[in-house]
């Protein structure tokens, strides 16, 4: 199969199963992401204010609204149509002034540049993420911030066999490999967590050396990560033994 048709099922899966889909989205509760994202660099909500902040891979909006609800200008795009729709139906609730588009990362290019850009949970879905990553600091001002959150290629080693599983009984079908990663590994109440979990067909998996790598060629100087680590690879083995941070944060500034 080629890159472009894994592009394709990655944005198939997401018009059927719009991720995250939060069932209650108040603004309290919206805070929170705002809030976890803030407190990696050190921060509280006040960060976000007045910033211009562009998040590539939005779903279904519950990141870019909290943070226009800080104070932010935000510009959000994502390539799934339903996600988009979603993410415009809780900015209709919380009344926020989120600029959403539907437009794919990878192909992203606009002459604007922003004090940040977020990317969290999606790089990897693309089918480049590098480039994804090269494009998310094009668009980013000197001086601004940018946040990336990745699946790591140690701690995810556990999700990685069942999808070695999944992948055998039931290939690239999205339907089947639900339905089997639900009865195998797990039932969870949301339909969107099973279907980003099991019916994904395309994820890539980095590490804190790569990302530290991209920073240097792009000129980002490193700021802050979540989970902190210390010592690259061991850290991350940690973490796989600990059964937790499959997914980590890593922030840096543009010189
Ligand atoms: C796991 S969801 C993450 C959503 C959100 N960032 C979050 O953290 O909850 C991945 C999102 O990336 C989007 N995505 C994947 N590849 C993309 C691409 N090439 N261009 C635009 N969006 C993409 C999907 O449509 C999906 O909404």
């Amino acid at each position: 199969m080629s890159k472009k048709e894994n592009e394709l099922l990655v944005k198939e899966l997401y018009e059927k199963y719009p991720y995250p889909s939060r069932p209650r989205s108040s603004k309290k509760e919206l805070l929170n992401y705002s809030t976890w994202v803030a407190k990696i660099i050190g921060h509280g909500n006040e960060f976000w204010n007045k910033k211009s902040i562009l998040e590539l891979g939005c779903g279904t909006g519950e990141l870019a609204n909290s943070l226009a609800l800080c104070g932010a200008r935000v510009n959000a795009i994502d390539f799934s149509h339903s996600s988009i729709t979603k993410a415009k139906e809780l900015q209709k609730k919380v009344k926020t002034n989120v600029q959403f588009e539907e437009k794919n990362i990878l192909e992203f290019n606009s002459t604007k540049k922003f004090d940040i850009v977020i990317s969290l949970g999606a790089l990897h879905h693309t089918i480049d993420a590098r480039k994804g990553f090269a494009i998310a600091t094009k668009h980013c001002k000197k001086n601004g911030f940018v946040i990336i959150g990745l699946y790591n290629k140690y701690s995810r080693f556990r999700h990685r066999l069942r999808r070695i599983v999944l992948f055998l009984f039931a290939g690239k079908n999205i339907e089947k490999r639900i339905a089997l990663g639900k009865k195998l590994f797990g039932r969870h109440p949301s339909k969107s967590w099973l279907a980003d979990k099991y019916g994904q067909v395309h994820e890539s998996y980095h590490c804190v050396n790569e990302v530290l790598k991209w920073f240097n060629e792009e000129n980002i100087e490193f700021v802050a990560s979540k989970p902190k680590f210390a010592t690259p690879i061991i850290d991350e083995l940690k973490w796989l033994l600990k059964k937790q941070n499959a997914f980590f944060v890593m922030v840096g500034k543009k010189n």
